[in-house]
């Protein structure tokens, strides 16, 4: 069924529309899939839409049960669904947490990272210290040291992502409780944006949600999850926060206030019927992932100055193309093909393109040739 190539034009969808003057170029960037949502997930929606009144909708226990027995289901963490805060987004999230804060104390994160890491503590104006990402033993991690050292007395949130993104790291039971214990230490809130939780390819990683370590640790957690990366729904602006906290729930509904809306009633349709009937459909899509991706580590090994580091999870392979000493997005644009310029992600980025082979196989295969034809002439 992934097979299955589908025209996206003429649907407003952002993966076609930024770069449409690039009229022959086959868009491999932003991260939503080219597949069909799962059947069970449309058929819900189609039946919504035809009762014909689209008025105010309350956030319902049915979907907040639904929520809660997925998790526990896939990542074996049980919490109380009054745990539960619903927004249009993560990254709306990202915001309100760092809006929590109070206007001298500041935000640690790691880079290279998702934009919004950084957009976000900036548009809060809360200062904000990145750490670089180290390649640790052939994949992305932390320098947990290093990151110790650069904790500010006014440092109070640690925004991270795992898995992580850009790179596909997912951190390990060790990793996660050294996490937990520097957070402890030093006072910070954690703010753990598990978006890619489901999409773990690697058989051997195991995504584990931060909070589920201990109740200290669940504590001084907020994690941001969503249905919208794992079962292709990023349109529809469905995700929530999980904190079990009451005081610290209290804090972040408060900065959420009314600027943000919530889900809306489309997004908790789909919801709602992602978590309860999506389990197939994401073994299924996690398989075709988990071949595609097998793919483009072939086609990297194939590609010398090419490098990619080992990554457990998301659809996103980090491309490490600073050998070829030019501009790897702009070549790979000449070449035809759009990915995710490495430069904004932010410190240490530069040189890597971002590629998001969540694609018909067909179309993957035209995509890596373009880019092995561009390497090509830029290497003879
Ligand atoms: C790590 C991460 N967080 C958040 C998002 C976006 O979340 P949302 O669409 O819910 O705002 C993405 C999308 O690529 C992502 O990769």
């Amino acid at each position: 069924m992934f097979n299955k190539t589908i025209d996206r034009s003429g649907t407003n969808a952002l993966k076609l529309e930024r770069y449409k003057e690039y009229k022959e170029a086959i868009p491999a960037w932003v991260a939503d899939m080219d597949f069909e949502s799962p059947k069970c997930v449309i058929e819900a929606l189609e039946e919504r839409v035809k009762h014909g009144i689209f008025g105010y909708t309350s956030t319902d226990d049915d979907t907040k049960n639904a929520i809660v027995n997925f998790i526990k289901r896939y990542h074996g963490w049980s919490f109380d669904k009054d745990s539960l805060v619903f927004t249009s987004g993560v990254v709306a999230s990202l915001n309100i947490a760092c809006k929590m804060l109070k206007p001298n104390e500041s935000v640690i994160t790691t880079t290279p990272i998702y934009p919004y890491f950084l957009s976000a503590p900036e548009n809060m104006d809360r200062k904000v210290r990145a750490v670089a990402m180290r390649e640790i033993e052939g994949r992305w991690s932390i320098d947990f040291d290093e990151f110790e050292r650069n904790i500010d007395a006014d440092c109070k949130l640690f925004l991270l992502c795992n898995p992580y993104n850009p790179g596909g790291t997912v951190f390990t039971k060790d990793e996660l409780l050294k996490i937990g214990e520097i957070a402890l230490k030093h006072d910070l809130i954690i703010c753990l944006d598990e978006i890619h939780a489901e999409l773990v390819l690697n058989k051997n990683a195991k995504h584990i949600p931060i909070a589920s370590l201990s109740p200290q640790i669940a504590d001084k957690t907020i994690t941001l999850m969503a249905p919208s990366k794992t079962f292709n729904i990023a349109g529809l602006q469905s995700s929530f926060a999980v904190i079990e906290n009451a005081k610290l729930r209290a804090r972040f509904e408060k900065s959420m206030g009314h600027i943000n809306g919530g889900v809306n009633l489309l997004a908790l349709t789909a919801t709602k019927a992602a978590y309860e009937g999506g389990d197939e459909w994401l073994r299924e899509v996690k398989e075709y992932l988990a071949e595609n991706l097998q793919i483009v580590k072939e086609f990297v090994k194939n590609c010398p100055p090419l490098r990619l580091l080992d990554m457990d999870a998301t659809y996103l392979a980090w491309i490490d193309c600073r050998a070829l000493n030019t501009n790897a997005w702009q070549l790979f644009l000449k070449g035809g093909v759009v990915l995710n310029d490495g430069k904004s992600f932010g410190g240490g980025g530069d040189g890597f393109v971002r590629l998001n082979f969540a694609m018909p196989r067909v179309v993957l295969k035209e995509v890596l040739a373009r880019m092995e034809k561009a390497v090509r002439l830029c290497t003879n």
